[in-house]
């Protein structure tokens, strides 16, 4: 078995290697620039390791990891640009740099060599990995529309905001998993436990993510802090401020949602300090442990030994504890 660093430094260096020889230039500049900014590149590696659980030839499996990231890194180009975000893994994001025309089409190519990378896959698995692979993209595409029409809603449920986070990041986490698995011959029992784990671990993920896009260090995160604030975006944090506010703090805290015009650095100081006033910190805190513990409860029932799942528990505590 892998450790987790190797998997990363092994895909990482797969990734570098690729080269996008095709012309026009600047339909793939952006591409290789997306790529070469790293990231954490949690998705091709939580494949490796879900196969790695059941076959040790890791390699047979990298342009299928590789189509995974690739296709994660397109939904990053059009994410941005619909979050209206100009940082990203500490660099300019792509329509910063070249516009808002070649983030949408370079992000396009980008879908489309996912495709190619992915139907590399092993010919005996071909068909359920598509399969799986572009049912997840559909759902991305839903949970991003969620997204947007949330922002513009003030009575978002708890519910709602899970369902919407579940399909715009969890499904990915969780259709990496299971195909890894698939691919390593697992039964297709085992393949959906790690599914859910992937779906668990997605939650936890996403709430950490809205977590540091408030309470993240900016010379870390590499992303603007406060830019769901500034959108609107109905997060755990917002929802449950909404919900836990005392009368005062609901009409400031409506007043800011509400505000067609203000300054940025205004609005953020001010939604920060209402979160922290109302205490959403922990709330946000203890609902992503919950998730933690129900994936640690879907990884316990995979029918494979502890010693082999360790490094998957492992990834998922210090993903809860990152920093960017
Ligand atoms: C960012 O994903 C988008 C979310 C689903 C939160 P990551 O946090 O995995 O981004 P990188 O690839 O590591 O930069
Ligand atoms: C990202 O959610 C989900 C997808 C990219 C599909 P966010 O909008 O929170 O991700 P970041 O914070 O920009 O990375
Ligand atoms: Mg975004
Ligand atoms: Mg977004
Ligand atoms: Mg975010």
């Amino acid at each position: 078995m892998f450790a987790v660093s190797e998997l990363l430094e092994r895909i990482n260096s797969h990734i570098a290697g690729l080269q996008f020889s095709r012309s026009p230039q600047g339909l793939y500049d952006p591409i290789t620039y997306v790529l070469s900014m790293g990231g954490k590149r949690i998705r091709p590696v939580l494949m490796l390791m879900a196969y790695n659980l059941y076959k040790d030839d890791v390699a047979r499996i990298f342009d299928v990891a590789t189509g995974i990231e690739v296709y994660h890194n397109y939904t990053l180009l059009h994410d941005d640009l619909m979050d209206k975000a100009d940082r990203r893994r500490g660099k300019e994001t792509v329509h910063k740099v070249w516009g808002d025309n070649a983030a949408i089409l370079s992000g396009d190519a980008m879908l489309v060599l996912a495709y190619q990378f992915m139907a590399k896959c092993p010919e005996e698995h071909l068909k359920e990995v598509m399969d799986v692979f572009s049912l997840t993209a559909l759902e991305i595409c839903e949970g991003q529309q969620l997204d947007m029409e949330f922002e513009r809603r003030k009575d978002v449920k708890e519910e709602e905001y899970l369902e919407m986070i579940r399909l715009k990041t969890s499904v990915l986490l969780a259709a990496s998993l299971k195909i890894g698995a698939l691919l390593g011959g697992a039964s297709p029992e085992d393949a959906n436990r790690l599914y859910d784990f992937g779906m668990n671990l997605g939650v936890a993920f996403q709430l950490k993510d809205d977590f540091l896009d408030v309470y993240g260090d900016p010379a870390v995160f590499g992303k603007n802090i406060g830019g769901d604030i500034l959108c609107n975006k109905k997060t755990y944090m917002l929802i449950k401020a909404f919900e836990h506010a005392a009368d005062s703090q609901r009409g400031e805290l409506d007043g800011w949602v509400d505000a067609e015009s203000f300054n940025p650095t205004e609005k953020i100081a001010a939604v920060t300090n209402l979160y922290n006033q109302i205490g959403v910190r922990k709330l946000c805190e203890e609902k992503m442990q919950e998730y933690c513990e129900r994936a640690a409860g879907s990884l316990a029932a995979v029918c494979v030994s502890d010693e082999k799942k360790a490094g998957l528990k492992e990834l998922m505590e210090s993903l809860m504890h990152r920093n960017v």
